[in-house]
């Protein structure tokens, strides 16, 4: 009997398949509206396999439980969602259940996405039916039993989805509820950047105290934030804007695309954000970090016409390798993004774990495809031994960050030349 009322509980009723609608029912400002939402969403980020057609998914995501593929998005009537309503589609984002009564994983955040609003659920889906429909069908996803049972899903969102529609805070202003709004819901910010328990669904009590993605460390936000300068609204609406703050530095890794998404959307949005996570605190930052004058000469200056005289190299063997491999383009004081940032300013040198700096060390910042000047930095992985890699990381940081090396350095190393 328990198990036919559990059956009962995980149940849920297909909804009909319609026709697509035509491109003419569709109301064209609710369609561009749902385009900027999908970006704030990041639907473009995961449901676009590298090379592939936007929307049309197949992007492998590893989890801790087993790969998972997205899906394809686009209206195409057989493989993507050409034959869902909306109803159906609105379902999908709030409660993670497909058209065919299936529960969805929460690799796809809707613990997040139940907070958005019917009219920008409505504009979302008016802009995917409005996509060019593309054929294609995502590789089965890699779940160990009992894991691949899609039922024992309902007994994670027993547990931990709860179905909450965004409310204002009247106490607040318009543009702090805004930020509200797009951090918690469409934005998943904190999918990132909190931790998460044994069954992979975030810790709501340490909400912005720094999560795990993809091999890379999602920095505490707010009151945690372990950035040797703290966050205010304008340097956090700059660096979510354009991906780089001069007293910040860069975005890599999944952030990446966060930044890049944002860089479409109505800046509006990205300062409520802001101004909402920059309610959430400051951290304590560091009174004795300089911040270099962008104007003056740099210790090894990168400006034409201008040669680096040759530092003097210290006796620590990772400080040998930072004078040699990296300052010349670390303290060259170049504008950002093509320029190094000071390392006394970067959080992957100040914060919580050693992921972000050994990913970096050990694979510097590939050249991107797109026409936009992207920051690049040379990989040191093939060139710098495990041992070489742990000692310029202490030195970094016990020089920059002026704290106690970080514990963990051999296994941060492998993982990093692992990670594909
Ligand atoms: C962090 C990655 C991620 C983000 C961000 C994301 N999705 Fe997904 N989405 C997935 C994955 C993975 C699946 C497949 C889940 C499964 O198979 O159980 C999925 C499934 C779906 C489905 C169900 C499709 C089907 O055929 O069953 C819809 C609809 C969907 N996503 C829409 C969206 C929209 C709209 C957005 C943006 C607001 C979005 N997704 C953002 C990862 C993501
Ligand atoms: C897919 C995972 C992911 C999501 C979603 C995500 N972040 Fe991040 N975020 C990261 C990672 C990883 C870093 C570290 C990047 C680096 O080292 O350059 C980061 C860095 C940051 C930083 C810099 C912190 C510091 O001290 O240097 C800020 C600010 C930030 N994220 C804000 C946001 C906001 C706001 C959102 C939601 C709109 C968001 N993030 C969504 C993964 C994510
Ligand atoms: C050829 C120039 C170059 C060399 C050599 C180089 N870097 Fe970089 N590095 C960059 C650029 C450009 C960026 C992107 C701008 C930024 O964020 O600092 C960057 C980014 C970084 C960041 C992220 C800073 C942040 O928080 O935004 C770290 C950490 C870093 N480099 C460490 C190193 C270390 C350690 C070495 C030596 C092993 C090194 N780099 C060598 C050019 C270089």
């Amino acid at each position: 009997m328990g198990g036919t009322l559990a059956l009962l509980y995980a149940w849920e009723s297909p909804i009909p398949p319609v026709d697509p609608p035509s491109a003419r029912t569709l109301d064209p400002a609710a369609t561009r509206r749902g385009a900027s939402l999908a970006l704030l969403g990041d639907c473009t980020t995961c449901h676009t396999a590298p090379g592939g057609a936007p929307y049309a998914g197949g992007l492998a995501m590893p989890t801790p439980f087993g790969t998972i593929y997205s899906t394809n998005i686009t209206p195409d009537p057989e493989t993507g969602i050409g034959r869902w309503s909306e109803q159906a589609f609105i379902r999908a984002l709030r409660s993670g259940v497909d058209r065919e009564g299936r529960h969805l994983y929460p690799a796809f955040p809707y613990d997040h996405f139940t907070r958005v609003s019917d009219d920008d659920a409505k504009a979302l889906y008016a802009f995917f039916m409005s996509i060019d429909p593309v054929k294609a069908s995502a590789p089965p996803n890699q779940f160990p039993f009992p894991l691949n049972v899609r039922l024992t899903l309902a007994f994670w969102k027993l547990l931990f989805l709860r179905q909450v529609r965004f409310v204002i805070d009247p106490s607040k202003d318009e543009k702090w509820n805004r930020g509200k709004y797009l951090v918690d819901g469409l934005g998943h910010c904190s999918a990132c950047h909190s931790p998460r328990n044994l069954l992979g669904a975030e810790k709501t009590s340490a909400s912005f105290e720094g999560g795990e993605a993809e091999g890379w460390r999602a920095y505490a936000l707010g009151r945690s934030s372990q950035s040797p300068i703290a966050w205010d609204v304008a340097a956090l609406t700059d660096y979510l804007a354009r991906g780089s703050h001069p007293q910040h530095g860069t975005a890599q890794g999944p952030m990446a695309n966060v930044v890049d998404n944002l860089s479409l959307v109505d800046r509006a949005d990205v300062s409520a954000m802001a101004s909402y996570l920059a309610s959430l605190g400051k951290g304590e930052g560091r009174s004795d970090v300089k911040i270099p004058d962008p104007s003056g000469p740099g210790r090894l200056p990168q400006v034409a016409g201008v040669q680096a005289a040759t530092p003097s190299i210290p006796s620590d063997p990772g400080g040998a390798i930072y004078t040699a491999v990296c300052a010349s383009c670390h303290e060259g004081d170049r504008p950002l993004p093509l320029g190094g940032l000071r390392l006394a300013l970067s959080t992957a040198v100040a914060g919580e774990t050693p992921a972000n700096l050994v990913n970096l060390v050990v694979r510097g910042i590939p050249a991107s495809a797109g026409g936009s000047a992207r920051p690049i930095m040379p990989g040191f992985g093939d060139i710098l031994d495990d041992r070489q890699i742990s000692d310029l990381t202490n030195y970094l940081r016990t020089e920059f960050a002026g704290k106690k090396p970080w514990d963990g350095i051999a296994k941060a190393v492998a993982q990093a030349r692992g990670n594909p």
